[in-house]
């Protein structure tokens, strides 16, 4: 890369240790550490994810930055600081928890700072705010925490998407490595194709609210134009995100899910679409069915196939034969 490019990762590498330092080290960033163990995270976690804080002040990282010789272009362009109409520049983080965000290669490339709780219940800011675009960061590229867990997803050949950082740190803890997140937007090709050259398969695991049940659905549509990835669910009980579900029900148990209860693509349809339905009622029935059977005619394995059309004959008594004519009617209309 040029120079611009080398000084915005030098820039980041100073943010990075300055927030973090902060949190650790001094008084000023005391509160916040006790959040986070309040929250859960290990020490070691956030010493090697290099978590920090930046204080309540709107110059301390700029007046750090100027002293190590940092250009105002550099400034400008890293997309760490906000310029007023008069030009003037101020920190755009302060009084926020920081998550490093780093690039395939570890090195923080953006942040993503959270309000205390307080602050979110006073609605005035959003509960984590991010870097803007820059050079550096792409956010169609970047999946967090993809550089850590590249490596335990080639091994496992499989990769949970989180929606969120907390999600993918208690995931650690319960010894699920290979964790990213998309960081509350939607999937992008970009990570898809990204994912695509570690793993064969991959698990999507997001909140167990309305939101996180909508995206999940979105996530797998965007899959489907990837037909080469093997894509599972796991879907988490009584509106749980993975961190809450963990601090409910402990490690050992998100571990045991994580392994043996993920559920097919299909699987999550069967549930999906029996959401706004009563299956007493025959319109609905039907309905229910023929979204059901779309869906199976996108399937490419026969068994899995049978497996389902079996399900369907026996939980609304109708025969094999009438359910397999209209998927044939339906794969039909997909070639
Ligand atoms: P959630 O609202 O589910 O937050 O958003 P969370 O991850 O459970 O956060 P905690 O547990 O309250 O700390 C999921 C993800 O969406 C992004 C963040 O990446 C977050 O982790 N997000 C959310 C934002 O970027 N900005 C927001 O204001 C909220
Ligand atoms: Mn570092
Ligand atoms: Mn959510
Ligand atoms: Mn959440
Ligand atoms: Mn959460």
């Amino acid at each position: 890369g040029n120079s611009l490019t080398h000084e915005l990762l030098q820039i980041h590498e100073e943010a990075c240790q300055l927030y973090h330092h902060i949190l650790v080290n001094t008084e000023v960033g005391s509160e916040a550490l006790a959040y986070l163990k309040q929250r859960g995270l290990t020490e070691e976690q956030i010493l090697e994810q290099e978590i920090g804080y930046a204080p309540n002040e709107r110059n301390l990282l700029k007046q750090v930055l100027e002293n190590k010789g940092m250009s105002q272009q550099g400034l400008v362009e890293s997309g760490l600081m906000i310029e007023t109409k008069t030009g003037e520049l101020f920190d755009r983080f302060f009084n926020r928890i920081i998550f490093p965000i780093r690039n395939d290669q570890g090195k923080p490339i953006a942040f993503s700072g959270r309000l205390f709780d307080q602050q979110v219940a006073d609605k005035r800011a959003p509960k984590y705010l991010n870097s803007p675009e820059t050079k550096l960061f792409n956010k169609r590229q970047v999946l967090y925490n993809f550089s850590y867990a590249r490596a335990h997803a080639r091994k496992l050949n499989d990769l949970f998407l989180f929606e969120g950082f907390m999600d993918v740190l208690a995931a650690n803890r319960a010894n699920v490595l290979a964790g990213v997140a998309s960081m509350g937007t939607s999937l992008t090709n970009e990570q898809i194709q990204k994912i695509a050259k570690i793993v064969d398969q991959v698990t999507i695991c997001y909140d167990g609210d309305q939101a996180g049940i909508e995206a999940t659905k979105r996530s797998l549509e965007t899959f489907q134009t990837q037909t080469k990835l093997k894509v599972n669910v796991l879907r988490l009980p009584e509106k749980l995100d993975p961190d809450d579900y963990i601090k409910k029900y402990g490690e050992t148990a998100f571990y045991e899910l994580a392994t043996h209860h993920k559920e097919t693509a299909m699987n999550f349809w069967l549930f999906y679409y029996e959401l706004d339905k009563n299956l007493t009622n025959e319109l609905d029935q039907l309905q229910y069915i023929d979204e059901v059977l779309t869906e199976l005619a996108k399937l490419n394995s026969v068994i899995e196939r049978e497996m389902y059309l079996k399900q369907l004959a026996d939980r609304f008594h109708l025969s094999i034969e009438s359910l397999q004519e209209t998927l044939q009617q339906k794969k039909q209309a997909l070639r």
